[in-house]
């Protein structure tokens, strides 16, 4: 039996003793999956992939770093990522290192798979200290104040690593379920688990993505999943809850597999539009420089929205002085706008940076059973 206040040692494993893949569940996996496919094809057509794989990775740390409450805007993400990042606020560093474990837990899940050591290295560069499953009584989820729970996870390192590596051994099941069913349930599982004394929400996030990148449904970090996650945050939170106190898993894999039918597709409605932008501006870059567009230079300005002289110079194979001729010139142009930041010059990519921070609305809602 389950209880708010008191630490939740009878966590089952997984899977769920019920069949979670209703017809109405695999109705959405059906289309979930479409949509996926679709933004793995949009992703693949791109010429350039460093485009999606420097701000995509940057936006979601932004959206998973807020749901903490840590808050930065995602221009002063991409400032901190073009400047020295040691002079960033701490939120906009916590963020980029939210980035960082993302991306080393791809290259990660491409050696060997997911593994509580997976797990552990992923909170530890985010938390920017060597983390520990947790051997401490007193982590709850509740009312910091008034110290009342909502719900205790469990208690004992040993445990936890036993539930720990059942959770792995679930992810890596050659069980029926399909694989988006199947992070749905880790994601649940994991978190109720909570191994960590904090970063648990981002370290489940993460570990979304990579899931799905393992199962080979993904081929870059490139899903923007807790951008939905944070505008259904109290969703996400009640029916998190729900699993545990009424066995509600119909209704939580039905809100995640919406999330990345969502999600992939406004992110393949992105890819599009950035290769309308990437098509125009080459066409205004050709007639604003006397030799013509520069690939290199075009390749750049995509990179980043955010850039720099000696990034040009660097990537172009140019001189400073041609580096900041072409940028000059592009700003004269009204393409690029010069924006002082201490001692540093940046060249903003205005209409490149407001397509990746636009705030999408959300696609048509498929009708749910709930
Ligand atoms: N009732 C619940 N049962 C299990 N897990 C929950 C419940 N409510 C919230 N959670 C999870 O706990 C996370 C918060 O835990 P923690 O503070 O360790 O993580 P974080 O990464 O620091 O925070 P956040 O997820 O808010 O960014 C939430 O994001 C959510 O995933
Ligand atoms: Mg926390």
């Amino acid at each position: 039996m389950w209880t708010a206040d008191k630490p939740f040692n009878s966590l089952p494993d997984l899977p769920p003793p019920i069949d979670v893949e209703s017809k109405h569940v695999l109705k959405q996996v059906t289309e979930a999956r479409a949509a996926l496919a679709s933004l793995d094809q949009a992703a693949r057509r791109i010429p350039n992939p460093s485009v999606l794989l420097n701000s995509i990775p940057l936006l979601e740390a932004q959206a998973s770093s807020e749901i903490e409450n840590i808050v930065t805007t995602a221009d002063e993400l991409f400032t901190a990522d073009q400047l020295d990042a040691e002079s960033a606020r701490p939120e906009a560093k916590e963020a980029l290192r939210y980035r960082a474990a993302l991306l080393d837990g791809v290259r990660s899940v491409r050696q060997r798979p997911l593994s509580t050591n997976t797990l552990i290295a992923i909170c530890s560069t985010l938390q920017a200290r060597e983390m520990r499953v947790r051997d401490l009584a007193g982590t709850f989820i509740g009312n910091p104040v008034t110290r009342e729970a909502i719900y205790t996870p469990p208690e004992g390192q040993r445990l936890l690593l036993e539930r720990l590596d059942a959770w792995a051994r679930f992810a890596h099941s050659n069980a029926t379920l399909d694989p988006l069913v199947l992070m749905a349930l880790a994601h649940y599982q994991f978190e109720a688990i909570h191994p960590f004394s904090d970063g648990n929400g981002r370290t489940g996030r993460i570990v979304n993505i990579l899931l799905l990148i393992e199962r080979g449904l993904l081929s870059e970090p490139i899903l923007y999943l807790s951008r939905y996650i944070i505008q259904n945050k109290s969703e996400y939170y009640r029916l998190l809850l729900a699993v545990t106190a009424e066995a509600s898993w119909e209704e939580w894999v039905s809100f995640m597999l919406e999330g990345i039918r969502q999600t992939a597709l406004s992110t393949v409605e992105k890819i599009d539009d950035i290769q309308l932008l990437h098509r125009e501006m080459q066409a205004e870059l050709r007639a604003a420089l006397p030799g013509g567009a520069n690939a290199d230079l075009l390749d750049v300005l995509f990179e980043q929205p955010f850039c720099r002289i000696t990034t040009v110079m660097e990537r172009c194979g140019v001189s400073r002085p041609t580096a900041t001729k072409w940028l000059k010139l592009l700003a004269e142009a009204e393409i690029l706008v010069p924006l002082k930041l201490g001692k540093s010059l940046i060249f903003v990519n205005g209409r490149f940076f407001s397509l990746l921070t636009r705030s999408e609305r959300a696609p048509e809602p498929t009708p749910t059973l709930f």
